[in-house]
């Protein structure tokens, strides 16, 4: 297999694009396009702050990458959740995500949940969710927050995400599977600002999970293989499996999958009804947006942490 740009022996090949490339030209295409991708959903400018949400995996540390190389301003945060179980995974994507900053000279923010809020993740989880142990829901409600938080008292215009093609399709299937129309509605590759609320931006959507593999292994970025320990069994997972199987058979496919729900999404199949539109309180607590009147889910679950422990 050769590249298409220079006749080379190509690193990479990619059935889904019908498209094979040396290392050089494959580490300045994906950059490329991504400045596409982000020009395309008008993401964000040259100037605007931008806030990266680093976990030490290989999207984000990528992202960070691709967005440094693209001379945007970026600065990182990276959530500490005190998950030790494992090969230490907290201590470990620390570690590596504070190493690349390092190298680089960029600025990294760190948060440490239990020296925050008095408990980690696993414990939160066992307080609040008694006899689960699948601490996921509980992580993804303190990440939320806490990006957005962190997004609005630094000053950030907007909030960007590791999120790859695998991710957003598997979650899009999730969705599927259960009609969740009003999910669905508010899946996509940006999430315009609102009320205080930084934007979301998802640059990677649209690529491959093992092209950001070999993006991050042919740039040298040291990041940490293990998924998180409790993501073992996931549904997530199940239907990646299965995504991959039809990809496999078809390449391709997820990528049409996801480009038609964007098209059907933009013409407006999946409008929410309109009390679901944006969310529409603010928590009395934390001041953070809310789908419902009262205090956010994060605050709830703080409450019930203290009066449990
Ligand atoms: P996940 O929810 O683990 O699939 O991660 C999705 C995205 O959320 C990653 O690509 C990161 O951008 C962000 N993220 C996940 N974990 C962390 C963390 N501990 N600190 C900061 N950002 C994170
Ligand atoms: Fe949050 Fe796994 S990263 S439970
Ligand atoms: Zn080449
Ligand atoms: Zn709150």
């Amino acid at each position: 297999m050769k590249c298409r740009t220079c006749g080379t022996k190509a690193a990479v090949n990619m059935r889904q694009h019908k498209l094979a490339l040396c290392k050089q030209h494959f580490l300045e295409w994906l950059p490329e396009q991504t400045a596409r991708f982000i020009k395309k959903y008008r993401m964000f400018g040259q100037h605007e702050k931008v806030l990266v949400a680093v976990s030490g995996g290989k999207d984000s540390l990528s992202l960070w990458d691709i967005l440094h190389r693209l001379g945007y301003q970026a600065d990182g945060l990276y959530l500490g959740l005190g998950i030790d179980e494992g090969i230490g995974y907290s201590d470990q994507s620390r570690r590596l995500t504070e190493q690349f900053a390092r190298q680089r000279g960029l600025t990294l923010h760190v948060v440490d949940i239990r020296s925050t809020y008095g408990y980690d993740i696993p414990t939160l989880s066992a307080l609040t969710h008694r006899g689960h142990n699948r601490p996921c829901a509980v992580c993804g409600v303190v990440k939320r927050h806490e990006m957005n938080r962190i997004a609005r008292d630094l000053g950030y215009d907007v909030l960007a995400t590791g999120h790859n093609l695998d991710d957003e399709v598997s979650v899009l299937l999730g969705n599927t599977f259960s009609w969740q129309v009003e999910l669905m509605a508010r899946q996509a590759p940006v999430l315009p600002a609102h009320d205080g609320l930084a934007r979301k931006v998802k640059p990677l959507c649209r690529f491959y999970e093992k092209e950001m593999t070999a993006y991050a292994l042919l740039r040298g970025i040291e990041y940490i293989y293990e998924e998180c320990p409790f993501s073992a069994g996931s549904t997530t997972i199940y239907y990646k499996e299965m995504l991959n199987r039809l990809e496999n058979d078809r390449p391709g496919a997820k990528l049409a999958f996801y480009l038609k729900f964007l098209e059907a999404r933009e013409s407006g199949l999946f409008q929410p009804p309109a009390e679901f539109a944006q969310p529409m309180y603010n928590c009395p607590s934390c001041g953070q947006l809310t789908q419902y009147e009262g205090r956010c889910s994060f605050c709830r679950m703080m409450e019930k942490a203290q009066s449990h422990s």
